[in-house]
């Protein structure tokens, strides 16, 4: 601690002392913060440590290692941990991610702040992306409840999970926009909408943040990857990214913008190249759009290597070379490329990058520092005590259930088949996966331990007094381990096919849970067919020869196609990778402890060969089939153009009426919207009020339908509510192609529905 005490005094001694700075150098480099929020008293303590550090001190903020090996990414060629260690003391590392508990955070923490010469401590990143240790539903599940205090208490829990461990910055939310589901890492996002993403940003910065930053239980979040890597080609990921300035600025840059007004305060860039230049070597994305119009005051991380991957990519010539692009960009820190702390004071040196870049850059990863208090107290958030009784608490179990009860999304109940007899039934419950403790923690769990989920065969068992009978049927994957590079999905085996038709025939009811593994989905994991893998859809045709009365529970990361489950079996269930308590949730679904309320935030397609495919698509010039059997027009030949389940879509184990839909046009900035929604079942249950709006000509054309607004209401049977929406600048706009944004007078439709597919429809025009 005594270098970190006379760091302090110096800091005290030298006051005021600010470092001066040419406004006009400032401007051209695009460096100067606009953001009036920031704190005063911090700013001079960030000056002031600033005007005592070398260069080498500063450009060590910048540099984050690895704690350990081979989780994420290829372990680069030079990462030798000897050299690392020896940073570190050297006061050249300025964070580290993957070190996690509090006796290994502690450990590194002491390091930094008691053996180097300034003593300042590191920031301690990782990836905290539905939750910590005590997993909640993957992000795409939880987007699906459409419930925002949920989603934000979510990532509350987590903060408070991963801070008692050690932890004080996640590298989430994942803000990425994505239409294709061959895309693996759409279980990461928030799905296919702009508006639904921005306001879900919002919810999980605001989770992780807190109202204070300081506290010892809120971690810092971080906004990624900026910017397109959801549009990555043909879904394969890592692929280049090729969208107009349209896509761009209307669908891909919202939700970032959102996630930096809700003061977000880190930002990582992206793997793919955009419009031919990498997203880690971009000066458009990161210094113009980030921090100069948008006024970001906080710091950009690289992705992982993505600094020398841009040799790879055909950008940089070197890792020399690749250094100066990127710090010229604005990427601050350098995660795992190793070549910030390498390279870059030659480069400075040499004049070929600005003393000033190195500055700002410093300044914004120390001013995230004091922001968390490090500078107060380095070991804050190292409290063995607090990390045992916090780890796997009661709140925190109880939260990631609500949460996970809140995504399922009831996809068909003919006769309503659900929800099922607590008592005197025979049930056969089907399939590896309802038996798999480990899958349910999806593939962002690096924290948790295997085998910690329920399983829904555990679920079913605690609530209901049936008899429950269990066959696997055959295997989804062979071999698992937690850092699976690849899951060996070839699975050919149908010698458990016997037994478990042996026990649907002798059933009520036959639940299968059937899907995709927890390791199927996520970062690497594209995949170019989305049925379900193996031989599960073999063995849900068998079954079925025997016994039709089949509720199909469905376990996955992405949309997948199933037109033969949806034809044939009366009841499915989106049961996602709901996370530690998924067994517990699916079962008060099923059994009717908890009406189902949550909608689709991405579009179920009928084949992969209609993929991207997204509700708010443009109409093209040739929408419609002219007559009939006109060849002509924009479509298949071999599949309709509609999708097996649109977004916003999902089932109640109630019915929703909708009726009085107004709209009043108040001024041309301000539109009011009402509509009468009832409840017209037998159950109390909660739906998602969805509108949408179309503008129908514009100087740049908009999609046929956006949404604008959304409400969950809860209504008892027969109980009616009106509920009212404004529409104002922000939602009737569009941007221009050059990013102005516009508010262009003309014709409009809303829609309003419990769907995208709503037709209650009512227009307006702006003068
Ligand atoms: C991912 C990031 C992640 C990082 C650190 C990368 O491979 O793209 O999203 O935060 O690894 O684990």
């Amino acid at each position: 601690m005594k270098n970190y005490i006379k760091m302090y005094l110096q800091l005290v001694c030298i006051g005021l002392l600010l470092v001066s700075c040419n406004q006009t150098d400032e401007k051209k480099l695009a460096i100067n913060t606009v953001n009036t929020n920031l704190n005063t008293t911090i700013e001079s303590k960030v000056d002031s440590l600033l005007a005592i550090m070398t260069l080498e001190e500063k450009i060590g903020q910048m540099n984050q290692y690895n704690g350990f090996w081979d989780v994420t990414g290829p372990v680069p060629e030079n990462g030798d941990a000897a050299k690392k260690y020896d940073d570190l003391r050297k006061g050249l590392v300025g964070s580290m991610l993957n070190v996690r508990g509090v006796k290994d955070v502690r450990a590194v923490q002491k390091i930094a702040v008691e053996e180097t010469r300034l003593g300042i401590p590191l920031i301690i990143g990782f990836d905290v992306i539905h939750g910590y240790k005590t997993i909640s539903p993957i992000p795409l599940a939880e987007s699906a409840s459409w419930d925002l205090e949920a989603i934000k208490k979510s990532a509350e829990v987590a903060a408070e999970e991963a801070a008692a461990a050690g932890i004080n910055w996640t590298f989430a939310p994942m803000v990425d926009i994505s239409r294709d589901a061959r895309w693996g890492r759409v279980m990461e996002g928030s799905g296919e909408d702009t508006y639904l993403s921005s306001k879900i940003a919002v919810a999980r910065v605001k989770g992780f943040q807190g109202e204070d930053l300081s506290a010892h239980n809120t971690i810092a979040a971080c906004a990624k990857h900026f910017a397109g890597y959801g549009f990555a080609e043909s879904g394969r990921d890592y692929n280049t990214v090729d969208v107009g300035t349209s896509t761009l600025y209307n669908t891909i840059f919202p939700p970032f913008q959102a996630a930096n007004e809700a003061g977000v305060r880190t930002f990582m860039n992206s793997f793919n190249e955009l419009n031919g230049v990498p997203a880690t070597g971009n000066k458009y994305l990161q210094r113009e759009i980030l921090k100069h119009q948008w006024g970001f005051s906080g710091f950009v991380v690289s992705d992982w290597g993505s600094i020398a991957e841009m040799i790879a990519h055909g950008h940089a010539k070197d890792g020399t070379h690749a250094t100066e692009l990127a710090v010229n960009a604005g990427s601050d820190m350098d995660m795992e490329s190793n070549l910030y702390v390498n390279e870059l004071v030659t480069l400075v040196k040499e004049g070929k990058v600005d003393e000033q870049l190195i500055t700002d850059a410093a300044r914004r990863i120390l001013r995230v520092k004091f922001e968390l208090g490090l500078f107060d107290d380095p070991y804050k958030y190292c409290n063995e005590e607090r990390e045992q009784s916090v780890t796997g608490s009661k709140e925190i179990q109880d939260a990631v259930l609500d949460m996970a009860k809140k995504s399922i999304v009831l996809l068909k109940n003919e006769n309503n088949v659900l929800p099922l007899k607590k008592e005197g039934q025979k049930i056969a419950v089907i399939g590896a996966l309802a038996n798999d403790k480990t899958s349910p923690l999806g593939s962002w769990r690096i924290g948790a331990d295997d085998g910690t989920a329920v399983s829904v065969l555990e679920g079913l068992k605690v609530y209901s007094g049936n008899q429950i009978t269990y066959a696997k049927g055959a295997d989804l994957v062979y071999g698992q381990t937690v850092f699976a590079r690849e899951l060996d999905i070839n699975v050919s085996d149908k010698s458990g096919f016997a037994e478990a038709k042996q026990v649907a025939k002798q059933a009520d009811v036959v639940i299968m849970v059937l899907g995709e593994h927890g390791f199927q989905s996520g970062e690497g994991r594209s995949r170019a067919d989305i049925d379900l893998p193996g031989v599960q859809q073999e063995l849900l045709e068998e079954v079925y020869k025997v016994n039709k009365n089949i509720v199909l529970v469905l376990n996955n990361g992405r949309p997948l196609s199933i037109n033969w489950a949806d034809e044939h079996i009366p009841a499915i269930v989106e049961a996602w990778h709901l996370g530690t308590q998924s067994g517990n949730a699916i079962a008060q679904v099923l059994y009717g402890d908890y009406n189902p309320s949550g909608k689709l935030p991405m579009t179920f397609p009928r084949s992969v060969g209609q993929l991207p495919l997204y509700y708010n698509s443009k109409s093209t010039g040739r929408p419609n089939m002219p007559s009939p059997g006109e060849v002509f027009w924009s479509h298949y030949t071999d599949v309709s153009n509609t999708p097996l389940y649109p977004f916003g879509y999902g089932l109640s184990y109630t019915t929703f009426n909708y009726t009085n839909l107004k709209v009043n046009v108040v001024s041309n900035n301000t539109v009011e919207v009402s509509v009468k929604l009832t409840n017209t079942g037998k159950l109390n249950g909660k739906e998602v009020v969805q509108l949408y709006m179309q503008d129908l000509f514009a100087s740049v054309t908009r999609p046929v339908k956006e949404l604008k607004g959304f409400e969950l209401v809860e209504l008892n049977p027969n109980e009616s509510k009106t509920i009212n929406f404004t529409l104002s600048k922000n939602e009737l706009g569009f941007y221009s192609n050059e990013g102005k944004f516009l508010l262009e007078p003309g014709d409009f439709k809303v829609y309003v529905g419990g769907s995208s597919n709503t037709t209650l429809e009512a227009k307006f025009t702006l003068e």
